[in-house]
């Protein structure tokens, strides 16, 4: 089955009061466009990576374009976006280094806006590009991080030093445990494998590599995740936990350091 042929992710939400669907589109081999849409069929979508999915999907359920959030300027998150818009006309949000066409550049030094009255906070959580942005909004407990997080794992760095990255991890785990994070890949089982093979004396990522191997198994796709389950599943947001730096004999280092690690050895996994 090709990965754009496995059904979108949806969770409702309750945004304080306004209730919200969010969505999540399969594109290409393994990302995931995200999107939220309200009872009266406004939709705002984060990163396009190919517009036909997305197009067939807005159709479908019968939802205005709004808005398109861009949280880096990959191709694989921007491919779709110009042709997406000729269809779907919308309001492009995108920092103004990326240099997309058309769009509107984001508020600076990590404001806010807001999208149906809600509440949209503007991150920095750069360091697997130079520009990456994740969005977070509080009233609907959700947050998109574009290829900062993912399940079980992190984005390559692009950009930077581990140091960067790190900082940015260390913001999105500092959000409320039952935020959901929607990433821009489906690496999960992947990481898990990675994960389980690194840290084999840690119970929580064979639990954590069972439940991915079941959702696929299920033909669902494990997504998204909270920011309390990644807390304590995810290597990446692990660096200063005892056990992990244990494991890799890296007692006198600092967290950054025992990130640079684990982020190492995932890229050589
Ligand atoms: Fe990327
Ligand atoms: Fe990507």
């Amino acid at each position: 089955m090709a990965f754009s042929d496995i059904s979108p992710v949806f969770a409702l939400l309750d945004g304080s009061g306004v209730a919200l669907r969010l969505f999540g589109v399969p594109c290409l081999e393994d990302n995931l466009a995200w999107g939220l849409a309200d009872a009266e069929g406004h939709a705002l979508l984060v990163d396009v990576p190919e517009a036909a999915p997305v197009d067939r999907f807005l159709r479908a359920h019968n939802l205005k374009l709004d808005r398109v959030l861009i949280t880096h300027g990959h191709r694989d998150h921007t491919a779709g976006l110009k042709r997406l818009l000729q269809s779907h006309p919308a309001e492009v949000l995108a920092h103004s280094r990326l240099g997309l066409p058309a769009s509107t550049p984001l508020p600076n030094g990590g404001g806010s806006f807001s999208w149906r009255g809600l509440e949209i906070r503007i991150m920095d959580t750069s360091g697997h590009s130079d520009c990456d942005t994740s969005f977070y909004m509080p009233a609907a407990g959700v947050c998109f991080c574009g290829d900062t997080l993912f399940a079980g794992g992190c984005g390559r760095l692009f950009a930077g030093p581990p140091e960067r990255m790190w900082d940015s991890l260390l913001k999105l785990r500092a959000l409320p445990d039952d935020t959901l994070l929607c990433f821009g890949h489906d690496y999960a089982l992947e990481n898990y494998r990675f994960a389980t093979q690194c840290f084999p004396e840690m119970p929580v990522f064979a639990e954590g590599l069972r439940q991915v191997e079941t959702a696929g198994v299920e033909k669902r796709i494990y997504a998204p995740v909270t920011v309390g389950e990644q807390s304590r599943r995810n290597p990446m947001l692990m660096a200063d936990h005892p056990e992990i730096i244990r494991a890799l004999g890296l007692d006198t280092a600092a967290p950054e350091d025992v990130f640079a690690e684990i982020r190492s050895r995932r890229s050589g996994f």
